[in-house]
């Protein structure tokens, strides 16, 4: 698709944007990306070793509270050669010292949940794209907030959902593009993945396992475990909804239009701090996060989705997707596809074999250059199409939109559950911008 089409169909103006704020973006240009990370815990380093690896991209400076942090960060920079990044810290509101630099045009925020959406909303405000980790607020009012904000400022704002460019999924994406699963009718995802030992950590090693969460921990057990212990409902629900999204071209001719939840009761987290230390507090907690939660979300077009947050108890990784439509299925957690009238009757496919023919044009064309990158190499894609998108100040692949509609669902998922698995209204973002709305995500070799 040429840039002309994009802007007119998918792009900054279809999608309700204004030109970018002049003299605030690129103020001096000379084709590279000027990044500004704030949190460069686990996964802002996942961040900053992909920017060390572009000539395109300068990182101008980092934000974090935790010396530790910043330490191990200006360690690998200077490893990799790269010029020191000039560093903010202090206090939970350091980063606003950093959106005040003219010499930045975009952010990373990796900081905890609770952070992300005053992060995002200053720097919006502050003329920066912003790229975000997923979850984008904590309430629906936070999300409509970041779309307004989006909105008012002219400002993409891209949640850096990786599980959207998996091999697999990008495949499936282009087989269903290819029509091979026929009309879509259900949908499911998830995020399953046993998380005992990052929720607690008591830092024997990285995931080192252990019973301590909060302050006597380290990483994502000093402020994700609070979550679970305080909240009933899908905390995490982006991995699976950020692909469904863009199978049911969701936003896109297509909307959430209500969902219901139904959490099981909770007992993972106890029981496994209770195994490795019989009688410790920890053990007695009442965590409200139950240990499995469904989620069913109509979409305006007919079909269902099902979302799983799951992760309390001992179980094998698997995002469960599930692709299924009036000619056949996908299934990742057999790794099968079925195709009627190609495949044998009644009989699964190993899915390498479709996935490898129908291999996405992005993956053929990046694919050495994605070569261990974390997660199987879906982290350097994610990472690569919002430098793009801010490098040719266009939209980013993900937009604000796509962005809040799957995050949203924590809160509605929360709200569900509280009123008895009563159904929630799915907001439209949009405000009826979904019907014209046309995909960008990924359409060609573009780079997106
Ligand atoms: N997409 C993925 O695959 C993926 C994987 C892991 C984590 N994440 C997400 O990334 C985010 C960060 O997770 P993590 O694993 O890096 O956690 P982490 O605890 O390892 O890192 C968070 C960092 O933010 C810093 N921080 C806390 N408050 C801050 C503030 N107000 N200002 C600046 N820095 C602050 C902390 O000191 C820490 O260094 C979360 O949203 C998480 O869900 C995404």
């Amino acid at each position: 698709m040429k840039r002309r089409e994009f802007l007119q169909t998918g792009g900054l103006t279809a999608a309700g944007f204004t030109i970018l704020p002049t003299g605030r973006l690129f103020a001096s240009t000379n084709n590279k990306v000027r990044l500004g990370y704030i949190g460069v815990g686990a996964r802002g380093m996942s961040h900053i070793s992909e920017g060390a690896l572009r000539d395109d991209v300068e990182i101008v400076a980092i934000c974090d509270t935790q010396e530790s942090s910043l330490k191990g960060c200006r360690a690998f920079i200077a490893k990799k050669g790269r010029p020191a990044a000039k560093e903010y810290t202090g206090s939970v509101s350091a980063y606003k010292e950093l959106l005040e630099r003219m010499d930045i045009d975009a952010v990373i925020i990796s900081t905890p949940w609770q952070f992300h959406y005053q992060q995002a909303i200053d720097a919006m405000n502050a003329g920066k794209y912003v790229g975000c980790e997923v979850i984008a607020g904590l309430t629906v009012k936070e999300h409509w907030d970041i779309v307004n904000t989006s909105e008012k400022t002219g400002i993409p704002y891209m949640t850096l959902e990786n599980v959207s460019y998996r091999r697999d999924v990008m495949a499936v994406l282009n087989m269903v593009r290819q029509n091979l699963f026929g009309e879509l009718i259900h949908l499911e995802g998830g995020y399953q993945h046993d998380l005992r030992e990052v929720l607690f950590n008591d830092g024997k090693n990285y995931y080192g396992g252990g019973v301590e969460y909060g302050p006597k921990a380290l990483s994502e057990a000093q402020w994700r475990t609070q979550f679970n212990i305080d909240q009933d409902g899908d905390l995490y629900p982006t991995h699976g909804a950020g692909p469904i999204i863009n199978y049911a071209s969701i936003n896109k001719g297509n909307r959430f239009t209500n969902l219901v939840s139904f959490s099981s009761k909770a007992r993972g987290l106890a029981a496994h701090v209770e195994k490795l230390s019989p009688g410790h507090p920890n053990a007695k907690l009442n965590y409200k996060n139950g240990d499995v939660t469904t989620t069913l979300i109509n979409c305006a077009n007919g079909e269902t989705v099902m979302l799983t947050h799951d992760v309390h108890l001992p179980r094998p990784y698997s995002l469960g997707f599930r692709v299924q439509g009036t000619q056949g299925l996908w299934m990742d957690v057999n790794k099968s596809i079925h195709i009627e009238g190609k495949s044998k009757p009644h009989a699964w496919d190993k899915a390498d074999e479709w996935l490898k023919t129908y291999d996405h044009p992005l993956w053929k064309k990046y694919e050495a250059e994605a070569v261990g990158a974390g997660h199987g190499g879906m982290d350097w894609f994610v990472f690569n199409a919002f430098v793009l998108a801010v490098k040719g100040k266009k939209q980013t692949p993900i937009d604000v939109y796509d962005s809040v509609t799957m995050s949203v669902i924590t809160p509605l998922s929360t709200k569900s559950l509280k009123e008895g698995n009563a159904p929630q209204e799915f907001p439209d973002f949009t405000r009826g911008k979904w019907k014209k709305k046309k995909d960008t995500f990924a359409i060609d070799e573009s780079g997106f």
